[in-house]
């Protein structure tokens, strides 16, 4: 059965490192049909839109949307894309898998976890933010709800149960934050009692801080609102080799955008330098969603293989290989 996603390539590297993904998933004979749907600052110059009405269209149609990074012009008052993107599929859940990999600069070697962060509420909804006539007073306003806890605590322990992980820790501050942060870890040991299988760990986030640094083997799958998330994500990131290697997934009840977690790199833009492996762990997300377990195990595989070997790698790993011969080195592992 073949299945169509929306594919939207992209600025800056996003074209070279979707045509490296889209080689790969074609060799792997995943079954895809590709839509293909502009946005970011592609988009702007063909229909004056950063994320143009078709776009969405076709997302919402297939589901499904495996994306290259966008630019947000700065200044001009336009809102982050992905942001929007965000809120109009209503992507309440932000699933980042990091993995130990071979020959990386990390530190580690047994890092296997998912950081689940909360993607629609908490610090992140923009209101109230208000700075007193005479600039010396500041604030903003969090909120968290029963809903928006119980939909993304419910999502990390399901997660946990289909993977077969068997933790899941919840990465709090209610001892300080007894509003929002309470409610949050309230609703979340109430959700962890329907899953009497899976251990569950409350952590404080300055301590989840450390223990990743010094132990991040002992976490398996971490839960936790938007901005503890946002912070905590990028720092698994940290641990396993940086950004080319992290990749994440927006999951909503109507549709899942799948993505690699970095920019558009102008620096190397066009060059052919760019690492795929990001979006190709993207896609390994995605056929994971799309049932395709097997297809995502033999991409994984193919490349922890490739870089294990260190076939042509490119420099952000410390080898020579370009876009493509670095593609075309895990696709000959498949
Ligand atoms: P960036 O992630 O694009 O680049 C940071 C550094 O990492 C650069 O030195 C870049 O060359 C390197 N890098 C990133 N991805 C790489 C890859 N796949 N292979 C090799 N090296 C790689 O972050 P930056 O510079 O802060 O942002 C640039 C643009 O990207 C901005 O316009 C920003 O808005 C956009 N952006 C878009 C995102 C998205 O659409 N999901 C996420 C983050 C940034
Ligand atoms: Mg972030």
């Amino acid at each position: 059965m073949t299945q169509t996603i929306t594919v939207i390539r992209g600025d800056g590297i996003g074209p070279e490192i979707m045509d490296a993904t889209l080689f790969i998933l074609d060799k792997l004979g995943a079954g895809l049909q590709y839509e293909e749907a502009d946005a970011g600052v592609a988009a702007l110059e063909k229909h004056g839109d950063l994320m143009p009405k078709v776009t969405l269209d076709s997302i919402a149609k297939n589901k499904v949307a495996l994306k290259s990074p966008l630019t947000t012009p700065v200044g001009g008052g336009f809102t982050s894309i992905n942001v929007s993107l965000r809120r109009h599929f209503d992507l309440y859940a932000n699933v980042r898998p990091v993995v130990s990999f071979p020959n990386t600069k990390s530190r580690y070697e047994n890092i296997d976890m998912i950081t689940v962060r909360e993607n629609t509420e908490g610090a992140y909804i923009s209101e109230g933010q208000e700075v007193s006539a005479d600039g010396e007073t500041a604030v903003s306003i969090t909120r968290v709800t029963r809903k928006g806890s119980e939909r993304v605590v419910r999502y990390a322990f399901e997660l946990a149960k289909a993977n077969g992980r068997k933790k899941v820790t919840a990465v709090h501050k209610a001892n300080i934050i007894k509003s929002t942060s309470g409610l949050f870890l309230k609703v979340a040991r109430e959700v962890a009692a329907d899953y009497p299988e899976i251990e569950f760990q409350e952590m404080i986030v300055d301590n989840a801080c450390m223990q990743l640094v010094m132990r991040p083997e002992q976490f398996d799958v971490v839960v936790t609102t938007n901005l503890f998330g946002d912070i905590l994500s990028d720092l698994c990131a940290g641990l396993v080799g940086g950004l080319g290697l992290a990749p994440g997934a927006n999951i909503g009840k109507d549709a899942a955008i799948f993505e690699a977690v970095h920019g558009t790199a102008p620096d190397i833009a066009g060059q052919g330098k760019a690492n795929p492996v990001a979006l190709l762990l993207a896609a390994v997300q995605m056929l994971e969603h799309l049932g395709q377990q097997d297809n995502a195990e033999r991409l994984r595989k193919a490349i922890v293989a490739t870089m294990d070997a260190k076939d042509s790698l490119t420099g952000d790993l410390g080898g020579t290989g370009s876009t493509m011969e670095f593609a075309k080195a895990i696709a000959s592992r498949l």
